[in-house]
């Protein structure tokens, strides 16, 4: 796994916001989903919505554009949709907010 810190700790967003960071010249979307920091890819699947401009509810990411929804633990979109959203790993440290990647997923993304 490699980590990148994405966010000072007070970037950190509060509960029901969502921020968008980017990485290696790769946005990502940073959600607080009732305390618990995800971070996923940030734009949706279906027509490249901005997932900045959506909110969560019951555990399920909405798009703002059609509202479909993605699950925030699984990445996966909800019955009848057949896709799904990249879920990344976080941690907070000390000094803010790091997002891990696969290696693979790194090497894929960025080379
Ligand atoms: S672009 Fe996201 S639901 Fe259509």
């Amino acid at each position: 796994m490699k980590w990148s810190k994405v966010l000072n700790s007070v970037q950190i967003p509060a509960i029901g916001d969502i921020k968008t960071a980017e990485i290696a010249g790769k946005q990502i979307c940073i959600i607080n989903d009732e305390g618990k920091i995800i971070a996923t890819q940030s734009t949706c699947p279906h027509a490249g919505g901005h997932f900045s401009g959506g909110w969560c509810k019951n555990g399920h990411l909405i798009c703002p554009v059609h509202r479909w929804e993605y699950d925030l633990k699984t990445g996966r979109g909800a019955e009848g949709q057949g896709d799904y959203i990249d879920i990344y790993a976080t941690e907070i440290r000390e000094d803010g907010l790091y997002i891990g990647f696969e290696e693979s997923w790194w090497s894929k993304l960025w080379g």
